[in-house]
């Protein structure tokens, strides 16, 4: 039996009963009659690990330690509900020092504050536990997004969610549901790419991997969907700068994601730092308020991003000062304030309540969600389980689902006269910055934040090279590392059949991870460039967090593999696929643009195809969305539509035959798209609308089955409301199309 709500006239009593662990009733709204102002301001309160350690904000002692007065005064005299990260500034903890930090938080509370109230603690654990040592590195989301695996995908989830709750951090700051439609942006690694369709299911993936059947389990979480919206799409492809999506496009492209983990009941979000058409999203009640809760039905916890109250002053400038902010953010909806580096929130906002500007019912909204997510958490009763219960901490099992999941996502994108995989006692010689290095395989918030300090990443048994040599043998192996300049490095190279480039870009995020320039760093194009006059072949291994163009490098390669930032396993992968052990089956979440300023989506519209020459040719990546080779071949065989026409309360079956033509077994992802040739909105070329994966030993068959519904067409029309038009639709799959007949 899972979770039961009971709502009561009188509040809302919670009925948790797992097989075996009874939990106490919690009555929030009567828990709320006996709370102080202060008591739950406090609630509505999150601050850093900093603030209660040893050290000064943002350089902490290291490793991170408690300060007992600190501690005593956020609880006594704030009463705050909840903490996050590991300490801004800081690295990564063992878990043991994660639990003493967390089980000392938590004995605190219980010995000082008046209700104890459970204290939470928020954490980004964007890929896997990424700020406790030992723990496994999974894929970032793109890879993720790329395997096109939504039962893998929830499993990796789930793994996460198991080494997030083990060090007594029950908050996930996870998934990032943003779409990743301009490839500058420094975070389009953190989302699971351009698509609605593939976000949406991914999203549906996550949130049932991390909050599980019932997220007071010892292995679940609570889930944050973020960064409430739109935020992937900045104008100038910065971070956090100025985003101008019409309501039409915020409801048709970014909202369905976060629509999709609502259904699934993710129980927390996270609001975008930035603006949308010039007003702030934590200042604004129409998306907070309107858009969120009474048109998308979303119950759970709304909580700030960093500083973000603040930033209605310092950085937007809307807000005369921070009293004025913390006004207009609670106003517009805001239920916790990451705030994170002191209590002004909390003095500021109980002056607004006590003038009567902000009133203590709208707060009791607040507290009242906050509590339930403590509550369905199982907070009340436990606020932090036994070590003895997590053996599969950093386990074989999760280091080989991590294996799995960056396999899965190795995008073949070039493998002209099957360069791939290698040939027996064929040499190869590996260079490139990301040949030795594990840090450039994970990428940011790995260890810390950024995820550039090395001294986490010491594990070089797994880089690619190291790995190609475990597989092929010392002698087959060449590298670089011993080349003290281009001219040796070329002499070794002259020495093998063929060559490896691992390519990569430096680990950045947020702000730190802005680029000016999407072009492939020009000291790696030279090495290509270099290499390529050797005459050997060349394969590009791309470890990438955004698609840097690759145009003229492109051409002087034979094989090309894509990798995105594919976690701690990373290199074993990469060399296992090189080497023929897997057959690579990822295809690419996203449009590869060809040059540094062709931001063309997939998706786009017919106008965006019109050619200087004005032929319909203008759309042209360096790869589509999708695309992807396997060292097999496919072919889409049939495809048979049950009906021509589809109404309301029907369906119609698409039945798919592939056929697997070569001589290797591998995994096909089937893609039905549609072209609606004619809509009251400037419609698509095409859309995804459904995908699904098959594994085929050579020269068999299968067949694949879709179910589509009427509103599987559904489009926001121009008064915002979401319905499938009458007309005709065209279904894709491969190289067949068939009309239906919406009616
Ligand atoms: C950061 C990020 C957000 C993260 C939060 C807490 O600024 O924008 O994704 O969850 O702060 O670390």
């Amino acid at each position: 039996m899972n979770l039961k709500f009971l709502s009561l006239n009188i509040g809302v009593m919670l009925l948790s009963v797992e097989a075996g662990a009874q939990q106490r009733f919690v009555d929030v709204d009567a828990l709320i009659a006996r709370m102080s102002l202060e008591e739950k301001i406090g609630q509505m309160t999150q601050i850093d690990l900093g603030v209660i350690a040893r050290g000064s904000i943002c350089n902490l002692e290291k490793p991170q330690n408690l300060d007992s007065q600190k501690l005593t005064t956020a609880i006594s005299m704030y009463h705050i509900g909840s903490v996050l990260n590991v300490g801004c500034g800081s690295g990564a903890m063992s878990l043991e020092r994660w639990r003493s930090i967390v089980r000392q938080i938590h004995r605190e509370n219980q010995r000082l504050s008046r209700l104890n109230i459970p204290i939470i603690y928020g954490i980004d654990a964007i890929h896997g536990a990424n700020y406790t040592l030992g723990s496994t590195l999974f894929p970032q989301q793109i890879g993720l997004a790329a395997t096109w695996d939504t039962a893998l995908v929830r499993k990796v989830f789930a793994a996460s969610a198991y080494e997030t709750r083990a060090a007594g951090t029950p908050w996930n700051f996870s998934p990032v549901l943003d779409l990743a439609r301009q490839p500058l942006w420094s975070r389009f690694f953190e989302t699971f790419g351009a698509d609605v369709h593939l976000s949406s299911s991914m999203a549906t993936a996550a949130i049932k991997g991390l909050q599980g059947d019932n997220p007071a389990s010892p292995y679940h979480v609570a889930a944050c969907m973020k960064h409430f919206l739109g935020y992937g799409f900045p104008l100038s492809g910065k971070d956090r700068t100025p985003a101008w999506i019409p309501d039409r496009e915020l409801r048709a492209y970014f909202a369905p994601p976060f629509q999709a983990a609502i259904k699934q009941g993710a129980m927390s979000v996270m609001i975008n730092s930035g603006a949308i058409n010039g007003i702030p999203v934590h200042a604004n009640a129409d998306i907070m308020s309107g858009l969120l809760r009474r048109e998308m039905g979303f119950e759970g916890v709304a909580i700030s991003d960093w500083e973000d109250i603040q930033k209605l002053l310092n950085v937007h400038h809307v807000a005369a000062d921070l009293k004025d902010a913390v006004r207009m953010s609670i106003e517009a909806g805001l239920d916790m304030s990451m705030t994170p580096n002191d209590f002004a929130f909390c003095d500021l906002l109980a002056e607004l309540v006590r003038e009567g500007r902000i009133s203590e019912r709208r707060l009791d909204s607040s507290v009242r969600r906050i509590l339930i997510m403590k509550a369905r958490l199982g907070l009340f009763d436990t606020t932090i389980f036994g070590d003895e219960i997590y053996p599969d901490f950093g386990s074989e099992k999760h280091k080989n689902l991590s294996f799995e999941a960056a396999a899965a996502s190795l995008t073949l994108l070039k493998n002209n006269a099957d360069v791939l995989p290698l040939k027996n006692k064929e040499r190869v010689f590996v260079c490139g910055p990301a040949a030795h290095s594990m840090h450039l395989l994970n990428g940011a918030w790995s260890r810390t934040w950024q995820g550039n300090d090395t001294s986490f990443h010491h594990d070089n048994r797994k880089t690619i090279a190291a790995s190609l040599r475990n597989y092929l043998g010392p002698e087959r192996v060449l590298d670089d590392a011993a080349c003290a300049d281009r001219k040796s490095l070329l002499r070794m190279a002259a020495k093998s059949d063929k060559i490896v480039v691992c390519l990569a870009e430096d680990p950045g995020t947020e702000i730190p991870g802005n680029i000016d320039d999407l072009n492939l760093p020009r000291a790696q194009q030279e090495l290509v460039t270099a290499l390529s006059k050797l005459g050997k072949p060349i394969i590009l291994v791309c470890c990438f967090g955004r698609p840097r163009i690759i145009h003229e490098t492109a051409k002087q390669a034979e094989g090309i593999l894509y990798a995105y930032l594919p976690g701690d396993e990373g290199g074993r992968a990469i060399a296992a696929c090189i080497t023929g052990r897997i057959n690579p089956s990822g295809r690419l979440p996203f449009t590869y643009p060809r040059t540094a300023n062709e931001f063309v989506n997939y998706d786009h519209t017919a106008s965006e195809e019109i050619h200087t020459d004005f032929s319909n040719t203008a759309y042209r990546p360096e790869f589509d969305f999708g695309a992807g080779l396997s060292y097999t071949r496919f072919r889409c065989d049939t495809m048979v539509v049950s009906q021509e026409a589809l109404g309301d309360g029907d369906s119609v079956e698409v039945r798919v035959q592939i056929s697997n033509t070569g001589n290797k077994s591998g995994t096909e992802t089937v893609q039905l798209y549609y072209r609606d040739p004619v809509a009251s909105i400037t419609p698509a070329v095409k859309k995804l609308i459904a995908f699904r994966k098959i594994s085929l030993e050579p020269q068999t068959r299968g067949t694949l089955r879709f179910v589509l519904y009427k509103e599987d067409f559904a489009l926001v029309n121009r008064n915002l409301k979401k319905i499938a038009e009458p007309g005709i639709i065209t279904l894709q799959v491969d190289r067949f199309k068939h009309d239906i007949n919406i009616h």
